[in-house]
């Protein structure tokens, strides 16, 4: 989805809500949809997609970065992420590692389906990353 004006939060949040439906999750039975807004605007949706092999499973988060890097894209400054868990869930680890790398400035806002709502920026969530620019050290 590309836009003109800026995406509002409640679009963004939307999108997110409509990407969850699809997350496929029968195992841990945990839904996550998650929009992720590039710079200039486009939004990719992801869901958390599990497998019978555990650890093949992918977050929706990631699956979001993925698709709109196969778009063309690498610089993204907000995310919304979708649960229906008690409380709003924060990307985990692995999903911040893979964000810093396009976006240290992301920010982060995180709802659940009964209307609750935290904001976070990814630096606050992954201090001290390691970065491509760690990677050219001397
Ligand atoms: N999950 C996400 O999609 N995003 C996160 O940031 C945390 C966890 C998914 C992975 C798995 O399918 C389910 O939630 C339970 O961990």
């Amino acid at each position: 989805m590309s836009s003109q004006t800026p995406i509002s939060a409640q679009q963004l949040h939307d999108v997110a809500a409509a990407a969850m439906v699809h997350a496929y999750a029968p195992y841990s039975d945990f839904r996550v949809g998650a929009a992720l807004v590039a710079t200039d605007g486009t939004v990719f949706s992801g869901c958390n997609v599990e497998n019978s092999s555990y650890p093949v499973g992918t977050c929706a988060e990631r699956g979001a970065l993925a698709a709109a890097v196969v778009a063309g894209h690498r610089s993204f400054t907000q995310l919304a992420i979708v649960t229906d868990a008690e409380e709003p869930t924060s990307p985990c680890g692995m999903c911040r590692q893979a964000l810093v790398e396009f976006a240290p400035n992301l920010q982060v806002t995180s709802y659940t389906t009964s209307g609750a709502e935290a904001c976070w920026s990814l630096a606050d969530l992954l201090p001290h990353p390691f970065t491509p620019q760690s990677l050219h050290l001397t």
